[in-house]
């Protein structure tokens, strides 16, 4: 029988230490480990994108990546999205203040994933095409939305954060 495993890692800007199985995924870590239950699953097969996090600076799929992968790691979940812009403080971020004013989800379930696939677009290009926003949030399925208000939230997200950062 497995002992499990020390892991060490940086989630949402704080240094995490816990004893994990070697068969827990990354997804099972953080919803059991941390009790982050913000990111969500779906399809348990990489095929939903509703488990999306953001490893080292990339969208994955908690899902298919083993917690013991992610020994040394960054990781970002939703539940860091709010503090991302102020030192820590919760409030809800542009990306996420525009999927409520463009009536981007419905019951919910993909937004935290599809979220996360667009603050990696974000985070490496500010200024994204229709096309590139599309293309990053291919990996994330939605039942109930159609896309449209999706695309929408993702691109006046940046243009406030554009806006927010020309301020500062
Ligand atoms: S739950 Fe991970 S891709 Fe669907
Ligand atoms: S809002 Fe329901 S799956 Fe996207």
């Amino acid at each position: 029988m497995s002992l499990g495993r020390q892991i060490s890692l940086v989630v949402n800007g704080e240094k995490v230490s816990v004893l994990v199985e070697d068969h827990w995924t990354l997804l099972r870590f953080l919803r059991e480990g941390l009790a982050l239950t913000g990111t969500k699953e779906g399809c348990g097969m990489g095929e939903c994108g509703a488990c999306t996090v953001i490893l080292n600076g990339k969208p994955v799929n908690s899902c298919l990546v083993l917690a013991v992968e992610a020994e040394g790691a960054d990781v970002k979940t939703i539940e860091g999205e709010g503090k991302c812009q102020d030192e820590g403080t919760p409030h809800l971020s542009p990306l996420q203040q525009a999927f409520i004013d463009h009536g981007a989800f419905q019951c919910g379930f993909c937004t935290s994933g599809m979220i996360m696939s667009a603050r990696a677009l974000l985070l490496k290009n500010p200024d994204p095409t229709s096309e590139e926003v599309i293309e990053a949030i291919s990996g994330n399925l939605c039942r109930c939305t159609g896309y449209k208000p999706i695309v929408e939230a993702i691109l006046d997200a940046a243009r406030r954060e554009k806006s927010g950062a020309a301020k500062r």
